[in-house]
């Protein structure tokens, strides 16, 4: 059983998804402490339905990032956290940070990485003209969305599509590939191998593609 620590700054939907997944036993862990670096965001308020303990800690209270991440680690290390869940947390960690949780932070990002690191990623994609986007959720090193890639889900991406809708497309499948990342963490599946994540138990399938626009149009 993990203890997870997830860090938020605004909406939480997937907050809510890892929550549900420990409810249903698909994540073997629980979440222990949920912290903001923003007051009032919505994110808090699923903390408090869930029963989750949940803290403010502003970025804007401290003069640099050493001293904010300093009370962030001390936070999630007083609740013992065996992970760190950045879920739409939107600032960049110290490496003093990470140090203190080697190989157990974990982000999400509404992008395929390496493409799209960074902010506005969604209009990027469609502005770009990419048939495929999708979201990656990646253990966090020192860069910008630079770490080991755990999982990743694609969705087709048209000419035509306004940023919130392929927002709410890319959504939908960082809230079923988020919770499975974890619960592979918590079954011990994931080990980091240079750049790459090792996960137990993943066969091959040479037959799996995607093609936009579909080959039968
Ligand atoms: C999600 O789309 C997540 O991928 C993104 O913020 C959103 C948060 O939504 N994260 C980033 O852009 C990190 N750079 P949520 O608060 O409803 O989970």
């Amino acid at each position: 059983m993990i203890r997870i620590g997830v860090l938020v700054s605004g909406s939480g939907s997937n907050l809510q998804s890892i929550m549900d997944a420990c409810a249903a036993g698909e994540i073997d862990g629980t979440v222990v402490m949920v912290i903001s670096n923003v007051e009032g965001v919505y994110a808090l308020e699923r903390a408090e339905r869930g029963g989750i303990p949940s803290r403010v800690i502003s970025h804007a209270d401290y003069p640099d990032r050493e001293a904010f991440d300093a009370e962030l680690a001390k936070a999630l290390l007083e609740c013992r956290v065996d992970l760190v869940c950045l879920a739409g947390f939107m600032r960049v960690l110290t490496p003093s940070f990470l140090r203190t949780f080697p190989g157990r932070v974990m982000n999400i990002h509404p992008a395929l990485l390496p493409s799209f690191p960074g902010l506005h990623v969604r209009q990027k994609a469609i502005d770009y003209g990419v048939r495929f986007s999708g979201c990656t959720v990646h253990f966090v090193d020192e860069g910008v969305d630079t770490g080991p890639i755990i999982i990743q889900a694609v969705v087709p991406v048209y000419p035509q599509d306004t940023e919130e809708e392929l927002k709410e497309r890319i959504l939908r499948l960082e809230h079923r590939i988020y919770p499975k990342a974890i619960g592979l963490f918590s079954q011990g599946r994931l080990s980091i191998d240079g750049r790459r994540v090792v996960v137990r138990g993943l066969a091959k399938d040479e037959t799996a593609c995607l093609i936009n626009p579909p080959l039968g149009l």
